[in-house]
């Protein structure tokens, strides 16, 4: 790979990518400013989202929390409620603990060098090499998706491995204007080179693309076998009693810190009435408790899909709740009932607020009432699980 990029004409090369860059980039609003702080937290946030999706995020975030000190001094349930819809949770809670880290061990100033940022929590190549290039101008060439597909083609790489792309994008990348460079890879493999029908006749780098000199650009690089997506079947309980709506908070894995309604897995509790007999039988008037079922909602994670069940329980406003066994959910403690008013700003994953949408959004989707002497007959469709 080495003498490949050797005997490409590297300064030009760079300057007609950033001429382009300069012409043609989009206008974002982290791209109008150097303040490191805004380049890190736009860098968390597109990673591994769309650029449209980022934008409804970034502003409402930076407003909210404007400085690493503002972002340090919150809890992080603030974070997590103004992330949430945004995904992969793990990102918010690290940028929380990073900027802590960098309040209590830098004064509030962000680190200047890779190696330095590298020692943060969620720092990891991709983030430490943007924002060291794009806001403090080290000369580190960053790889993400865009990234990989722009130089597979250039240098018809079929399937390079990570370690061999980044000593290439370190070789490749301005050392005068490293950020530049860097966001204008980015930019290039999101507008011009893209997975399907790239625009090569658009490309600044056309001259020196070994793919499009073998006519086979679509070919780079080569396919990767698509992760099998592992899907979940889950009834969920939407606990309701005179306004209020019971949550638990999620202690560990996926959704870690968040509130969510009870889940029970299908696959252990294939008929509903085994998990919900138990808990009307002990009522002293299950007559007056309501059940209805609510239609199928699904989410999917990157590689996992939910099929929730929901089972919306409007339990009488007074008198005792029996308790949810702790065996069935667990990993989801110290349940409380919040006021609707609350679940606005609690940190629900989207997943779970699509269900709330159901009853709050949409009232004729709502199927008739299902009293607990129906169940069976509810149940008996329901014992297999398609998901699994
Ligand atoms: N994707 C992630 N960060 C980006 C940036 N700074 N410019 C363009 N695309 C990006």
């Amino acid at each position: 790979m080495k003498d490949i990029i050797d005997r490409l004409p590297l300064p030009v090369l760079r300057k007609r990518l950033l001429d382009w860059y300069s012409s043609r980039r989009r206008v974002l609003p982290w791209r109008q400013s150097h303040d490191p702080y805004h380049v890190w937290v736009s860098e968390v946030m597109l990673q591994q989202t769309q650029v449209q999706t980022v934008l409804r995020y970034y502003g409402r975030f930076i407003e909210r929390f404007p400085t690493v000190e503002a972002l340090a001094a919150v809890e992080l349930d603030e974070v997590l409620s103004i992330w949430q819809g945004l995904g992969y949770y793990q990102r918010a809670r690290w940028l929380h603990a990073a900027a802590r880290k960098i309040v209590l061990d830098y004064g509030g100033r962000i680190p200047r060098r890779c190696e330095d940022l590298l020692q943060l929590p969620g720092f990891g190549a991709y983030t430490a090499r943007a924002v060291a290039s794009i806001a403090f101008g080290e000369a580190v060439g960053v790889v993400d998706g865009n990234v990989r597909r722009v130089l597979c083609r250039l240098l018809a790489l079929p399937s390079p491995a990570l370690a061999d792309l980044q000593k290439t994008a370190d070789r490749l990348v301005d050392p005068e204007y490293p950020g530049d460079f860097n966001q204008a890879m980015m930019e290039l493999g999101s507008l011009v080179c893209t997975p399907r029908h790239p625009d090569c006749r658009s490309c600044p780098i056309r001259p020196w693309c070994r793919a499009l000199s073998l006519g086979r650009v679509e070919d780079y690089p080569s396919p990767k076998s698509r992760n099998r997506i592992h899907g979940e079947r889950y009834w969920v309980g939407l606990w309701s009693r005179a306004d209020r709506w019971l949550l638990g908070h999620r202690e560990r894995g996926l959704l870690k810190d968040m509130w969510l309604f009870p889940m029970w897995p299908r696959t252990r509790y294939p008929d509903l009435p085994a998990v919900m007999t138990p808990l009307l039988q002990d009522y002293p008037d299950s007559q007056a408790v309501e059940v209805r079922r609510l239609p199928t909602v699904t989410h999917v994670f990157s590689h996992r899909r939910w099929v929730l069940d929901p089972i919306w329980v409007v339990w009488p406003p007074e008198g005792p709740i029996p308790n949810l066994p702790d065996e069935i959910q667990k990993g989801l403690k110290n349940r409380v009932w919040f006021p609707r008013v609350q679940l606005r700003t609690l940190p629900i994953p989207r997943a779970h607020r699509k269900l709330l949408s159901l009853i709050f959004e949409s009232d004729s989707t709502i199927q008739p009432r299902l009293v607990a002497d129906d169940m069976e007959h509810y149940a008996a469709d329901t014992r297999s699980d398609p998901t699994s």
